[in-house]
Formats: C-alpha cells, sequence, structure tokens
C-alpha cells in the first residue's frame, strides 16, 4: 500500500500523516477556476421571488457578492456591488421605479446596469450612457429568482421542468428556499456551512441509506430501506442516475430512483418506500462559495394537499430515537442519532478527495465526480457542457427519479 493510503508508516500511525488538503478543481466556484467556469453556464436560483422587493438585498452566488432588488415596474436586479461612479455599496442605494439608486452621489442604474441619471452632472449626466454598472441577467419562475452569472453570449434558455409545469386543476407548486438537509431540516441556519459538492456526491451514495438512515441506530426512513439495496448506476443526458433494487419481507420489489442533473440539481423520491411513482419535486445545491451553499426547494403539490405540511413530512426529522427537532437535540442525541448534515458537515468544510479510500459501493461518487472533470474539460475547451439549450423556451426536462414497484416476477 501507499504511504498516502497507510498514513506515515507501514503500521498507519497517525503521525505524520499527510494534511488534508481540499480538492481545488472540483471545489472551488469563484470566477476563473475550473468548476467555477463550469456553473457559470447555467442559470441558478438565488433567491425567492417573494422575498425580492424594493429593499436591496446582500446576496453571496458563486463566490460573488451581490446586489439583489426589485425595481418599481417589478422587474429584479442582481448587480455588482460597488457603484460604478466612486465605490460605494448599491445595499445603501434607493430603489425607484426605474432601477436603484446610488446613496452617495445619486447615480441611478436600471435592472440591467445602464446609468440612466448622474444628477450631480449638468443636464443629468451627458456622458452616463458610457457608463455601466456590471449586472447579471436574471429570470423568474417556479417562485424563485434564478441568475445566469455566466458569459452573455453562451446565456442558454432557463431549463423548464414538466414535473414543475403540468399542473391538473386544484394542484399548486410550493415553493421553498431552505437550509436543512433531508432528514434533520432546519430553517434556522441560514448556508449550509460545507462545500455544496459534498451534497451533491451524498444522492448518489445510496449505500448510506440502510447504515446512516437505518441501521445506526433508528429508523429514519422505513424500515425496508434497511436492506441493502442492488444498485446500478448510468450516465444520463443530463446527469447520473442510480436505480436501487430492494425486496421487502413481503416480497415486494421496489425499484428507487435518484438522479443528479448538471450542473447541481437532485431528484429524490419520497424517503418512504411505500410513496410510489415519480418523485414530485427538483431541489438546487447552490454554492454560495467554496464553504457555504444554500438549498431551493420546489414541489408539485397533489389538489387537496397542503404544500408546506408535505414538506415538513418529507424533510423534517422524523423518528430518530427523539422526538425533538433537529435544532433542539442536545450534543448527546445528535452523537447518537446522526443524520445527513452530521455526515457532511463532519467530512470539513472542503471534504479532502485525495485522503479517501474509494470503493466498490462508491462507484456512483466515482462517477459524478469523472462527469464534472469531463464537463469542465469540455468547458476549457470552448464547449458547452451537457444539459445547456439555446433552443426552444417551451422545450421540457423530464425527471426518471421516484420509487416504482415492480411485478414480482421482474
Ligand atoms: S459612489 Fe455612487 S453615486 Fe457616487
Ligand atoms: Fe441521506
Amino acid at each position: 500500500m501507499s504511504k498516502r493510503a497507510t498514513g506515515s508508516n507501514e503500521h498507519g500511525g497517525a503521525y505524520g500523516r499527510p494534511l488534508r488538503v481540499p480538492d481545488g478543481p472540483l471545489s472551488k466556484v469563484g470566477p476563473g477556476t475550473p468548476c467555477g467556469e463550469l456553473l457559470r453556464r447555467y442559470w441558478h436560483p438565488v433567491a425567492l421571488s417573494a422575498k425580492v422587493i424594493d429593499r436591496p438585498q446582500k446576496v453571496r452566488i458563486l463566490g460573488e457578492d451581490l446586489i439583489l432588488f426589485r425595481d418599481g415596474k417589478g422587474k429584479p436586479g442582481l448587480l455588482a456591488p460597488h457603484c460604478a461612479h466612486r465605490g460605494t455599496s448599491l445595499y445603501y442605494g434607493k430603489v425607484d421605479e426605474h432601477g436603484i439608486r446610488c446613496c452617495y452621489h445619486g447615480w441611478l442604474f436600471d435592472v440591467e446596469g445602464r446609468c440612466i441619471d448622474q444628477p450631480c452632472e449638468p443636464g443629468g449626466g451627458q456622458n452616463k450612457g458610457l457608463v455601466r454598472q456590471p449586472w447579471y441577467p436574471v429570470e423568474e419562475r417556479y417562485g424563485m429568482v434564478f441568475a445566469y452569472m455566466g458569459p452573455l453570449n453562451k446565456k442558454p434558455v432557463l431549463p423548464r421542468w414538466r414535473v414543475l409545469e403540468d399542473l391538473q386543476e386544484g394542484e399548486t407548486l410550493f415553493v421553498h428556499g431552505y437550509t436543512g438537509i433531508g432528514v434533520g431540516a432546519d430553517d434556522t441556519i441560514e448556508v449550509i456551512p460545507f462545500n455544496w459538492l459534498q451534497n451533491w456526491e451524498n444522492i448518489m451514495d445510496p449505500f448510506h441509506v440502510p447504515m446512516l438512515h437505518t441501521r445506526h441506530r433508528a429508523i429514519q426512513y422505513t424500515a425496508a430501506a434497511g436492506n441493502l439495496p442492488e444498485v446500478t448506476f448510468k450516465y444520463t443526458d443530463l446527469g447520473v442516475n442510480y436505480v436501487a433494487h430492494r425486496v421487502g419481507s413481503d416480497g415486494t420489489k421496489v425499484e428507487r430512483v435518484s438522479s443528479v442533473v448538471f450542473p447541481n440539481l437532485v431528484l429524490v423520491p419520497d424517503q418512504q418506500l411505500d410513496v410510489t411513482g415519480p418523485t414530485r419535486y427538483v431541489r438546487w445545491l447552490v454554492p454560495a462559495d467554496d464553504e457555504n451553499h444554500i438549498l431551493f426547494h420546489v414541489m408539485h403539490v397533489p389538489a387537496g394537499m397542503d404544500g408546506q405540511a408535505m414538506f415538513d413530512l418529507s424533510s423534517r426529522p422524523r423518528a430518530m430515537g427523539t422526538d425533538k427537532p433537529w435544532s433542539e437535540m442536545t450534543e448527546d442525541e445528535h452523537q447518537r442519532f446522526p443524520t445527513d448534515w452530521e455526515a457532511m458537515h463532519s467530512q470539513g468544510s472542503i471534504a479532502c478527495h485525495a485522503a479517501e479510500h474509494l470503493v466498490s459501493s462508491d462507484v456512483g461518487i466515482g462517477m459524478l465526480r469523472r462527469l464534472l472533470r469531463q464537463q469542465i474539460k469540455v468547458v476549457e475547451d470552448g464547449g458547452d457542457p451537457i444539459g445547456v439549450s439555446y433552443g426552444s423556451e417551451d422545450e421540457y426536462l423530464d425527471s426518471y427519479a421516484g420509487n416504482y414497484l415492480m411485478a414480482a416476477s421482474e
């Protein structure tokens, strides 16, 4: 075995072991970084529409600090914070019908950064048309404001999801921007304090379900989830899927399909294996920076059902050995009844890939990282990454994620 695999010596002693160094190319999200440039070729939700108002707010997305607001005509705008005049932050700006006015000398910028007034200059600024506040395109859909932070000549269409648009009478959408993770969701934490990729990889790790969520201390899903599944992974047009087959004690066969979609989307079936059918929600894991991310979740709510109640049921704590909400659990309870949060958070603020020992049950993680590296290279070579479309606004993406009951003979 290599020195790296065993520690500092042939006995694997801890003394002199290598420092845990983050995997740079995959974990960095800032401008000019390999993964950051890949992520910038897609649209990302940056806020819930309902929270974007005429009061400017700070957002941090892909390592960039930005100012988000809604002008008097109802259009959202996402601008660089430092005013093009002399650098005061537009966080202190005043929003009016046409845009945001800097507090210092009153320059007015519209939602695309055009300077449309310089009130201290003769005639309101003869040359104001030469000034542009750096801006990013935004669009609203599914109750969220999406931003495109890549090169303008590469702006793709904002993808539409059939599961979120194919609404029959009485059906609604429930949208939530939140920061908890699966079991253990908790609105009290504003950002998730570790690298987004740890969360995305968790979705392609079906073997943690029987261990962490079922056999460790308490049944967090259903007892049937404790059976080791037979899993196959495959690349799709949009990312990676896994299909986990399980046989229940009554002989029932369930096929559970989970998907990750580039660059950071998650489609996961209901945690209750007996809730069958295609998944009803789409979730985005949006990097705030290298060490923090935020979640957005949109769910298709059947007629007569309450979206908040469904969300609570699927994403909030259930029996884990304690009835307390995750946020009220003691340190002792966190130790005894850990969830995804404890598992991922304790990997570190950025996981160290070089110190891992990936084995056959990690094949999904390996496939995901390989595809990420490959797509980073596609972008570096001037190409378009998977899932990016410049075509019709009316194309729909389909999800194959879900729990499916199989016939006994299958
Ligand atoms: S610094 Fe913004 S108007 Fe002068
Ligand atoms: Fe999990």
